[in-house]
């Protein structure tokens, strides 16, 4: 008999990660074509004017160039969130930059931002129809070549580009992988950054690093809620790794069950923060979020939406479905 978690009910988990990581793009849009499309209704939200079916969402990084959320669509997601794109199209960092450790069921990596660039990520958004599925998130970061200095250019010219088809803006300055980027979190540069960055009339929201402080996450929330940020992410991926891991190199950042502890802990210290000064804005809560409990966890720790990345590589895309199935039996 073969065992649920085993991964010969979930072939692609065979595939070296390298692998699966460079066809799984093209095999999501080919069976895209042929699902019938989902849709699960389960904890609705309206926040902005904007309907979420279900509060789980397709985390930044899983379509990176806008070119799979027709397909996920069909899968019955909440929320799709797209990027992150930069300005100028770019590779992948040099060497081996994904992993994945079955045992701690995590993700790591370091990428990089690779991605077609905002012009052709213009096109595939030109080609969605109004109105999308689920509200749709774009995610939007600076190119490696972009020092720090002159990196809110590239978020402008990201955000003005793409007014039009955003329902949410989402800025990435937490990612590990590109050098020097977690600088703007830094009080010091934080509040001029992002004065010069919000621009859009559409909500835009702030994710957030794990690896900072709680002194410094709460510096953050301060900063960025006098800026003017509707919310937040929380959390991207994280340096910090067991021992026990054996991903390529000490650079990257983890993702998955490793990261789940932390990520709610930084969602708790938030949403107390947000509570004792009376703000009522948007939290969501990403980081190893791979059962409906812990869906509740969240919801009940002051998050209103979730989302997941590693989870849609180990349980697949039926994900969705099955959080909808779990809710539906604790219901
Ligand atoms: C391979 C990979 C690529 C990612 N790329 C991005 C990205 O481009 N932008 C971003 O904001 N987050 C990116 N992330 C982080 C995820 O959005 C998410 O914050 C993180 O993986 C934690 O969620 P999880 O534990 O459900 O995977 C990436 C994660 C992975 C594993």
């Amino acid at each position: 008999m073969v065992k649920p978690g085993s991964k010969l009910r979930k072939p692609w988990l065979l595939i070296p990660v390298q692998i699966a990581h460079a066809i799984g793009p093209m095999a999501l849009k080919l069976s895209g074509l042929f699902k019938k499309p989902a849709t699960y209704q389960w904890k609705p939200l309206q926040w902005k004017g904007l309907f979420f079916e279900n509060p789980l969402g397709v985390a930044g990084g899983f379509d990176k160039n806008a070119d799979l959320a027709s397909s996920l669509w069909k899968y019955g997601p909440g929320f799709i969130e797209v990027g992150t794109v930069t300005p100028m199209p770019q590779q992948q960092n040099p060497g081996v930059v994904v992993g994945r450790c079955q045992k701690h069921q995590a993700l790591w990596n370091c990428l990089g931002f690779p991605n077609k660039g905002l012009e052709d990520f213009q096109k595939q958004l030109q080609s969605f129809k109004r109105p999308y599925k689920t509200p749709l998130f774009i995610n939007v970061g600076k190119n490696r070549n972009t020092s720090e200095a002159e990196a809110h250019k590239d978020y402008i010219k990201c955000i003005k580009t793409l007014e039009p088809f955003a329902d949410v803006f989402v800025i990435n300055i937490s990612s590990p992988n590109t050098k020097g980027l977690r600088k703007l979190l830094e009080p010091k540069n934080l509040s001029s950054f992002l004065n010069k960055v919000l621009t859009s009339k559409k909500p835009t929201l702030l994710k957030l690093s794990p690896d900072m402080t709680n002194e410094d996450i709460l510096s953050v929330i301060s900063t960025s809620h006098e800026a003017g940020v509707d919310g937040w992410i929380l959390t991207n991926t994280t340096t910090q790794r067991l021992p026990s891991m054996s991903f390529p190199t000490d650079r990257g950042g983890v993702s998955g069950a490793p990261l789940q502890q932390r990520s709610i802990e930084c969602l708790k210290l938030v949403s107390k923060e947000l509570e004792a000064k009376s703000i009522n804005k948007l939290l969501i809560s990403v980081g190893g979020v791979s059962s409906h409990k812990d869906i509740e966890e969240r919801l009940n720790s002051g998050a209103q939406l979730v989302q997941a990345y590693s989870s849609l590589i180990f349980d697949g895309l039926g994900f969705f479905k099955k959080m909808h199935q779990e809710f539906t039996q604790q219901n």
